[in-house]
């Protein structure tokens, strides 16, 4: 269950971690602030975010579990704004949030998978046989994750409007199996090789694009949010949260 502790805005800044501030990062941001704001330009958001004042982007902070109400310059609060608020952030940091626990396990698999496609790619350049025997087995176990996001965690998400376009998004790539095709038609291990690379490097952008989608929402679902969420998961998956 989620705590109300939180983490210091001044190890923010210490990550010195610096975001490109494209399209995607800046409408995450002002979605927090305001959902009718549009966005036209990086000083739009910078002007909209320094319009607040300190005491509500303290308050924004506080609402994605930072503590910012030491920081004493408008700047540094700003700065923390946009570096929190942007996808990646809390995809490369979650261990610093007080929620870690709730991604913790899906980060992990998600590890896992990007270490077995680098191994899979190696085994089919060395065999073709064990190749596509190991290709079944590792899509199998693709298969069961991709119902626990579809019916369970992503079904939650969507149930509570939140991101529902992007985590549609996801569940349609779940349904393409095209580089999937390719590699079981594959007849020679040249072609083997190449339809699997296709594969690794379609599935790569596919984890990276659930974690930029999920990783920030799930950790600041608020503590009745993600007791409802909890009512979604069976047992059947409990390898995966
Ligand atoms: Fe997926
Ligand atoms: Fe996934």
């Amino acid at each position: 269950m989620g705590s109300a502790a939180s983490l210091p805005a001044q190890q923010v800044l210490e990550t010195k971690q610096e975001f490109p501030f494209n399209e995607n990062n800046a409408k995450c941001v002002l979605s927090k602030i305001d959902s009718d704001c549009p966005f036209e330009s990086k000083e739009q958001v910078e002007n909209k975010l320094r319009s607040l004042g300190k005491d509500l982007l303290v308050q924004l902070l506080a609402g994605n579990h930072i503590e910012a109400s030491e920081l004493k310059s408008e700047d540094d609060l700003v700065a923390v704004v946009k570096i929190v608020l942007s996808l990646d952030f809390w995809r490369f940091n979650a261990q610093l949030h007080p929620n870690h626990g709730r991604v913790k396990n899906w980060l992990w698999v998600h590890s896992r998978y990007r270490n077995q496609m680098n191994d899979l790619l190696r085994i089919a350049s060395g065999s073709f046989e064990t190749g596509k025997t190991k290709f079944e087995a590792f899509q199998k176990k693709i298969n069961s994750h991709s119902d626990f996001e579809d019916n369970q965690l992503f079904k939650f998400f969507c149930d509570e409007k939140l991101d529902v376009e992007g985590f549609q998004e996801l569940k349609k790539q779940h349904e393409d199996d095209e580089v999937i095709q390719a590699v079981r038609n594959a007849a020679d291990s040249e072609s083997l090789v190449k339809a699997l690379e296709e594969y690794v490097s379609s599935m790569k952008n596919h984890l990276e694009l659930e974690e930029r989608t999920t990783v920030h929402l799930w950790l600041n679902l608020s503590n009745l949010q993600y007791a409802r969420f909890r009512s979604y998961l069976s047992w059947a998956y409990s390898m995966m949260y």
